[in-house]
């Protein structure tokens, strides 16, 4: 039998105290608790509890940073421990600070029992004795991502710091600056590695699906619902669900989710039990929130609920030092693809690509690296050949696709076909491959549109 995890409670309201303690010893905690942080280290000492729970507002004092500088005398001496934080709502940012000073995770009073208590077992448990003997995951977490400019690693700092607690992180930067591969990351080295890791692309749920999708249905709730489905936060349960575009997310469908994030209760589209989950949440987007906000688009309290820690990836063009660092490590991966052992990137290639605005970020640069790659016949790469693929990627890569409302699909398909033609020079069967069409169908569509052979 193992003892009783003992559990140290830091709070000088003694209300707070007993009634988190009587919580506490009906499951069966050793529990201690004192009024003051001066007394902290010396109780840590003698008590060696396995977990604190520890109060950032201390009335009696009046700078308000007591409870941090308690975290940090703490974490100087014990490393290990771990520590939730108890704050005010109005003090958010005092807890984003105490993680950022190693805290594991994040409660705001009035504090929901048993939110508390989920808090407190996940961290006991995944830092038991039953979890270290169980093998690591495999999963690479930080390791394949690349950069070591200054700008990037301040990031990467923070990401590897939260993730090992539960708070809720928003990832914010433009269009293929990496804020999946991030989100993953943040997953794979948190204390949830091995449960699930769900995401959903809020962009592509329309506000009549929201429901259906997120809590589930069963069968015969609505029309179209001929089975029972899980919804993602279940699918999440117990994990990490990783909620990307969020921006996008209509007014209504945000309501529906602040109130499973705040409750950490759903029902399933027709049941009327409601479903307690336990997951953290990472959301991404490239939107700017805060101006949403201001605009009236996204709602406020949404916005507190997700951003506890706010990870800002920069732009590429922002960490240039990272370019041919990623240049070299997408090269040598393709060296293996296409057994091309000799492959190689001419230094003055480099230095151009360094000089390059990259306005779809990573993603372009990997997509020209992969092009370039593919297209030369020498195995030294030369700065001509990133050039032209530059120039073809800016004219019509995905980085410059059209505007809603600028172009119809037709016209799309138009501009498409056209541009394939011109690239392929007029080699039909190119042109159709590159299309994902087959020949007939590409000729059907250039009869339909009345395209003729480019020039
Ligand atoms: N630091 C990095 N090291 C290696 N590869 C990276 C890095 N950052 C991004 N990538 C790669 O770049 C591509 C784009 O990354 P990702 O999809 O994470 O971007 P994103 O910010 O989510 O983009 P979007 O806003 O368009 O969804 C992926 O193939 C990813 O693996
Ligand atoms: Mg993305």
């Amino acid at each position: 039998m193992f003892d009783a995890p003992k559990i140290l409670i830091i709070d000088d309201d003694l209300a707070v105290c007993s009634s988190i303690k009587l919580l506490l010893k009906r499951q069966d905690f050793e529990v201690d608790s004192i009024s003051h942080p001066k007394v902290a280290l010396k109780t840590i000492e003698r008590f060696s509890p396995d977990l604190i729970l520890l109060d950032m507002n201390f009335a009696i004092q009046t700078t308000g940073t007591e409870g941090l500088n308690a975290l940090k005398e703490i974490r100087n001496v014990n490393t290990k421990t771990p520590i939730i934080l108890m704050t005010g709502w109005a003090t958010v940012q005092l807890a984003v600070e105490g993680m950022k000073n190693g805290a594991n995770d994040f409660i705001a009073k009035p504090w929901d029992n048993k939110q508390l208590l989920s808090s407190i077992k996940t961290l006991l448990d995944l830092n038991g004795p039953t979890r270290h003997s169980s093998s690591r995951n495999e999963i690479k977490e930080f390791d394949h991502i690349i950069g070591d400019s200054p700008a990037f690693l301040k990031v990467l700092n923070l990401a590897k710091r939260v993730a090992k607690t539960d708070a809720s992180v928003l990832i914010t930067g433009e269009s293929g600056t990496g804020k999946e591969l991030i989100a993953e990351a943040i997953h794979y080295e948190s204390l949830r590695a091995k449960r699930p890791f769900v995401k959903v692309n809020l962009g592509g749920i329309s506000s009549t699906l929201f429901e259906s999708e997120m809590f589930g249905h069963k069968k015969g709730a609505f029309t179209d619902a001929v089975t029972d489905r899980v919804g993602r936060f279940e699918m999440a349960d117990t994990g990490t669900i990783f909620l990307d575009e969020i921006g996008d997310l209509e007014l209504n469908s945000q309501v529906k989710l602040l109130r499973v994030l705040q409750e950490q209760t759903f029902e399933v589209l027709g049941s009327s039990a409601p479903k307690r989950i336990n997951v953290r949440v990472i959301s991404a987007t490239n939107k700017d929130l805060e101006k949403m906000v201001n605009d009236g688009t996204f709602r406020e309290d949404l916005f507190y609920r997700i951003n506890l820690i706010k990870v800002e990836i920069p732009p590429l063009r922002d960490r240039r030092d990272d370019i041919p660092l990623l240049v070299n490590y997408y090269v040598n991966n393709l060296k293996a693809i296409y057994n091309r052992p000799e492959l190689k990137v001419e230094g003055f290639a480099l230095h151009w690509l360094q000089q390059q605005e990259f306005h779809g970020n990573i993603r372009q640069l990997k997509n020209l690296v992969e092009r370039v790659v593919l297209m030369s016949a020498d195995d030294k790469i030369t700065a001509d050949e990133f050039k032209t693929q530059y120039r073809n990627s800016m004219k019509g890569g995905s980085v410059n696709l059209p505007q809603v409302g600028e172009l119809t699909l037709e016209e799309v398909e138009i501009l498409m076909i056209r541009k394939a033609l011109q690239f392929h020079k007029n080699e039909i069967t190119a042109t159709a491959n590159s299309l994902g069409l087959t020949r007939s169908s590409l000729y059907r569509r250039m009869e339909k549109y009345n395209i003729d052979h480019c020039e």
